[in-house]
């Protein structure tokens, strides 16, 4: 195994100051295996994509876009809206999918994590950013599948995840994070 540490780029499907998908996020950066450094990347001030702009793109836009490629692996932990994809996400993969042919996020290896206070866990959510991911040749860990359900009630005081079931599937999912990670990277320089 090797001692490097991957940088991880967490995007968080909600803007809500007390979203249940930061929380996540937050408390996975704490806990993540130590190859694994989750730092959460804003995507809430980017202005709705518009092929319009590309001659003369936001800066927004760059910056995310380089901060992207400049990631080793992407972890996704979002809530469902109305079955899909929260806009603000959306807007974010498809700004980072831009120009054509140039996109950033070709070739990360990435993982997704759907949540809700409900019991079906973002299911929806979690397939449709998979289906977007996918065809921008981004290597989603296809196994486990994260759709964390209870999500209102899974949390202690400090922050930490207290539903010690929940705990441990999310240990085990980021260490099978870390590994695929690794995998990749080892693939990767491989090729070169
Ligand atoms: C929701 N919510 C929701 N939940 C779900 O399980 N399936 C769904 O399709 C939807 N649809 C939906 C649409 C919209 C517009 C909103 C605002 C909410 C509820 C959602 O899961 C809940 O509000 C989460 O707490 C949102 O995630 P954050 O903000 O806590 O991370």
């Amino acid at each position: 195994m090797t001692s490097r540490t991957f940088d991880v780029g967490v995007l968080v499907g909600s803007l809500r100051k007390q979203s249940w998908s930061r929380k996540l996020a937050l408390a996975l950066r704490d806990t993540a295996p130590p190859t694994l450094a989750l730092e959460i990347i804003e995507i809430g001030a980017m202005s709705m994509y518009n092929f319009d702009d590309e001659p003369d793109p936001p800066p927004a836009w760059l910056d995310f876009r380089n901060r992207i490629r400049a990631l080793d692996a992407l972890l996704v932990v979002t809530p469902e809206y109305n079955r899909s994809i929260p806009s603000v996400l959306k807007n974010a993969i498809d700004v980072g999918s831009r120009p054509k042919g140039q996109s950033a996020f070709a070739g990360k290896p990435a993982a997704v994590i759907s949540i809700s206070p409900g019991a079906m866990g973002g299911y929806g959510a979690n397939q449709h950013v998979r289906q977007s991911l996918a065809c921008l040749d981004v290597a989603i860990m296809p196994f486990p599948e994260a759709y964390i359900g209870g999500i209102d009630r899974a949390f202690g005081d400090d922050g930490r995840i207290a539903v010690d079931s929940t705990r441990a599937f999310l240990d085990g999912f980021m260490r099978t994070f870390a590994s695929w990670v690794e995998k990749l990277a080892a693939e990767r320089a491989l090729s070169r």
